[in-house]
């Protein structure tokens, strides 16, 4: 995994932090309380006295003197301390917490250490006290590359000696300055910061909820929030007109790479609005944030731009996917007309049974080897094909099948079942060019285009045509509102059931409702889901129709959705908001891509917390509270 050491984000931090000497040196407790911090001490400082306070990053022996790496959240400094004049120089164990009192001296020219910022300084000891001693440690935190190799349980079971490294520490301090500047934006465009129930009923958001008995009346439950989504809603109903929340939502789900059981959301919801009001707030939300924090903490990325904007069915038909990585230009193709009657089994059957043909160009893919492209068709069957077809234009001393007007020569087992013009249409929309690979996949449209978005991000990568320093940010509009659910033979909303549909499509509600839009956005970067959000339905009955619609009963409505109703027949605002993953935003900022990385505390395989040692087993007594059995 790479993951950016953030050495400005500590620079920021540090600069901010002064430390008055004007009252002197305090004796609190047994230790002389720090004059200034590790990380600020620079050439200025010479022949200054120092009190420093701060852990031992690393401690070595070396021509008889002892050196100790001394940290503290600001960065590190050398201190060297001579056995002549300390007698139990033996007992500063790594990780040990110290107090040092020395002078601040210029390095010799060859001991510069131009690796850290104080590289040109050391401080000389003149005392020192063990505040605290540490046990030999589980991993070498002061060694990075040793880190990468500790297994990930062990490195969260003790996340508090892992936080201690400069560059997790940096990134916990990244996520809190994001947080910061998200609040200053709501702040001076008058929204509230407004805390919704944690202990509250089940929101559906696609995921099973976290219940919690209530010991009161055993039998019942509260749900963990998958989102305050409800709470939102009812806030626009109760004239709060702009909200905010950094909300904590929780999900029982399988875990990814960038999902986690318990997540934060930057909520936010407005009233009186329509789709263009909101998207509008959050793109300059997420510009003037983003590209403030990329400037002050000189993070490695480009500045990013306004956001292209493109329709579901689009984003589908082009790049496969609805998270679409735009660092990259590539399109899919269709050559379905071009080989309807082709001679190609495979491709002709599948159109005659409704299905679809279509292809990527892989730019300098033809470097590959028959072997290796059967490593790129397993790639494939991954997702769902059940095959891979190819036409190379290259390398220049493969044997060739074709060779086409224009020049370019073809390599393929499929180009006998073609006709000339055939292959001259598939080159035109293909685009092709000496010593690129074209791959086809036939199928239905869904495998097609699941198989092919997959391909387009393998293709990016191993051609690479992704620059990491990119954000690239687009919005995804106009998603289905339903989803058929061919397991449980039902609608089901492809956002949430609170989603307003496109008026013009509500003629379709009764007739074909795969063809109703709903008025739903994602805002959406290097292939993650960043946002989500939507325009609400706020009259009580387009509201039940759509409940009626995902098969929700009025008897479970009443049950589960009486308080929302009710509300809006009390006077509901047209309202609309979304929510962007803090943890995603973190991921791509720091240019890692395991989301447990950018959160504090995280949950490891199966939702646990090493650390904790949660979930655990309750006892008898607490069992019998809450009105349980064991079964
Ligand atoms: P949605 O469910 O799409 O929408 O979530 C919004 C954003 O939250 C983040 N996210 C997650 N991050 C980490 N781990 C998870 N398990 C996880 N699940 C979601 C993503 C996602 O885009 N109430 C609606 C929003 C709205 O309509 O206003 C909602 O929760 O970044
Ligand atoms: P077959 O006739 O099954 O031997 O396939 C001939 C070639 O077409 C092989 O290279 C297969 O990998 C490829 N192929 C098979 N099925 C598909 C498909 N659905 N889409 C694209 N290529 C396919």
């Amino acid at each position: 995994m790479k993951i950016y050491l953030l050495d400005n984000v500590l620079k920021k931090i540090s600069s901010v932090l002064n430390i008055s000497n004007e009252k002197g040196n305090l004796m609190i407790m047994e230790y002389i309380k720090r004059n200034v911090f590790s990380g600020n001490l620079s050439i200025k400082d010479i022949d200054t006295t120092v009190h420093l306070n701060g852990w031992v990053h690393k401690v070595r022996d070396l021509g008889g003197l002892c050196f100790i790496d001394l940290r503290d959240y600001t960065g590190i400094v050398q201190v060297v301390l001579n056995p002549e004049n300390f007698n139990h120089l033996s007992e500063i164990k790594t990780e040990s917490c110290l107090s040092i009192t020395g002078k601040v001296i210029k390095r010799h020219e060859d001991n510069i250490n131009n690796k850290i910022p104080t590289g040109e300084i050391e401080v000389i000891a003149t005392d020192y006290k063990i505040i605290s001693t540490s046990k030999p440690l589980p991993f070498q935190i002061s060694d990075e590359d040793e880190m990468k190799k500790v297994n990930e349980e062990l490195r969260f079971k003790y996340r508090y000696l892992d936080l201690r490294r400069p560059s997790v520490y940096s990134i916990i301090a990244l996520r809190s300055a994001v947080l910061k500047k998200f609040r200053n934006f709501f702040d001076s465009k008058g929204f509230l910061e407004i805390e919704t129930p944690i202990i509250t009923k089940s929101t559906p958001e696609g995921a099973r909820d976290y219940l919690i008995p209530y010991r009161i009346n055993p039998g019942y439950f509260y749900a963990l929030p998958q989102s305050p989504q409800q709470y939102k809603q009812l806030l626009m109903v109760g004239g709060v007109e702009r909200y905010y929340q950094i909300a904590k939502c929780f999900r029982d789900e399988s875990q990814r790479s960038d999902r986690q059981p318990e997540f934060t959301q930057l909520d936010v919801e407005m009233s009186f609005v329509d789709q263009e009001e909101v998207l509008n707030t959050a793109e300059e939300m997420s510009i003037t944030v983003i590209n403030e924090i990329i400037d002050e903490f000189k993070l490695p990325k480009n500045p990013i731009k306004p956001f292209k904007r493109i329709s579901y069915h689009d984003a589908i038909s082009k790049y496969g996917s609805d998270k679409p990585d735009l660092r990259f230009d590539l399109e899919l193709f269709d050559i379905t007309p071009h080989v309807k009657n082709s001679n190609f089994g495979v491709f002709k059957n599948c159109i005659e049974n409704g299905g679809i043909v279509k292809g990527i160009r892989f730019p300098n893919g033809a470097k590959y080897s028959k072997k290796e492209i059967l490593q790129i068709e397993s790639f494939c069957k991954e997702f769902g094909a059940k095959g891979l077809a190819w036409i190379a234009s290259g390398p220049e001393d493969a044997e060739f099948a074709y060779t086409s007007p224009s020049g370019l020569k073809l390599r393929s087992p499929i180009i006998k079942f073609f006709k000339e013009e055939e292959l001259e249409l598939i080159i035109q929309e293909s685009s092709l060019e000496k010593n690129d690979l074209l791959c086809f996949i036939a199928d239905n449209q869904s495998t097609v285009h699941h198989v092919l978005g997959r391909l387009r991000n393998y293709i990016g990568e191993h051609a690479k045509l992704i620059n990491e320093r990119d954000l690239a940010f687009c919005w995804v509009l106009d998603f289905p509102l339903v989803e058929w659910n061919e397991d449980e033979q039902r609608w089901d909303s492809s956002h949430h059931p609170f989603t307003m549909p496109h008026e013009s499509d509500l003629q379709y509600i009764d007739t074909d409702p795969s063809k109703i839009r709903g008025q739903c956005y994602d805002i959406v970067c290097n292939g993650f889901e960043w946002a989500s959000g939507s325009i609400r339905i706020h009259d009580p009955k387009i509201q039940q129709k759509i409940f009626h619609l995902l098969g929700i009963s009025e008897e479970i409505q009443n049950e589960r959705f009486r308080h929302l109703i009710e509300a809006f027949e009390y006077g509901a605002p047209p309202h609309g908001g979304f929510a962007p993953g803090i943890d995603r935003l973190l991921m791509l900022l720091t240019g890692g891509n395991n989301i447990k990385e950018v959160i504090p505390f995280p949950k490891i395989a199966g939702g646990q917390d090493p650390l904790m040692n949660a979930p655990s087993l309750i006892d008898a007594s607490q069992w019998a509270e809450i009105g349980l059995k064991k079964i």
